[in-house]
């Protein structure tokens, strides 16, 4: 746990940092979301200050379908904008799923064959919606899903309305997204969670049963993943024992 959403940020942050100073070629898998913003902020300054991306590769987790890159709106415009045009990543490395493909299924078994081809995801980056997803694998998302198109439900449009002027009838119904089974074959994973307003979708999360019914259950299965949140975020964990919480690596 850190005390706040910026200290938290920055762990993020400074995780994809060493891994990017230690293993200059390494596959990333990102995350979009308001709570990745000050992450890439972050990761923007490290690079002003050396910290290159030029030699890695990029996979995003998830594209609306029906959103164009030049869609300011989209997740490939939120990248480019957040991420990848500050620093000096290789465009044609930085992959997101294409949000105007004829055939989305199609272009979802194309995404999950790219990142098989680039030799798996070392490190992915992970955040967490109010209905417990990651990516969008939205419940009840298989635990060994592939990357596919889905439906967006309710909640998730209400929450991720304000990118889309307030209206929840504004925001994509479908999606793609990597699957879970997908997710969960990354290497190393750290998800962040940060705000009230993710306390108890995370406490399900960790310490509730693993279903399909909130996918980030399935990370309770991975060994090599670090969950990251604010004071905010943790106040349920582990009892909300901020003694535990201060040391602890979920
Ligand atoms: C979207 C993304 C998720 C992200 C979630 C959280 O739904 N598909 O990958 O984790 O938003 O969003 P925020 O960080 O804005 O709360």
């Amino acid at each position: 746990m850190r005390p706040d959403a910026e200290k938290a940020a920055g762990f993020v942050a400074e995780m994809v940092a060493t891994r990017l100073r230690s293993e200059p070629r390494a596959v990333l898998g990102l995350a979009t979301g308001r709570t990745m913003e000050p992450v890439y902020a972050r990761l923007v300054a490290m690079h002003r200050a050396g910290l290159s991306f030029a030699g890695c590769w990029t996979f995003n987790l998830d594209e609306y379908v029906g959103l164009s890159a030049d869609d300011p709106r989209s997740y490939r415009a939120t990248m480019d904008r957040l991420l990848f045009g500050p620093v000096d990543a290789v465009r044609v490395r930085t992959a997101v799923p294409d949000g105007m493909a004829a055939d989305p299924e199609l272009e979802a078994a194309r995404y999950e064959a790219a990142i098989a081809a680039a030799g798996g995801i070392g490190l992915q980056v992970l955040g967490i919606g109010e209905t417990g997803h990651i990516g969008f694998n939205e419940p009840p998302s298989p635990l060994g899903s592939r990357t596919r198109v889905v439906t967006l439900t309710a909640q998730t449009r209400a929450q991720n309305a304000p990118m889309f002027g307030g209206d929840p009838g504004a925001v994509p119904l479908r999606a793609i997204t990597m699957g879970v089974g997908t997710i969960l074959e990354a290497r190393e994973i750290v998800l962040l969670a940060t705000g009230e307003a993710k306390s108890q979708v995370l406490v399900r999360a960790l310490e509730g049963k693993v279903t399909p019914d909130v996918s980030a259950s399935a990370l309770q299965g991975h060994g090599r993943c670090v969950v990251v949140a604010d004071a905010a975020a943790a106040r349920l964990v582990l009892g909300g024992d901020t003694e535990k919480l201060g040391s602890t690596t979920l």
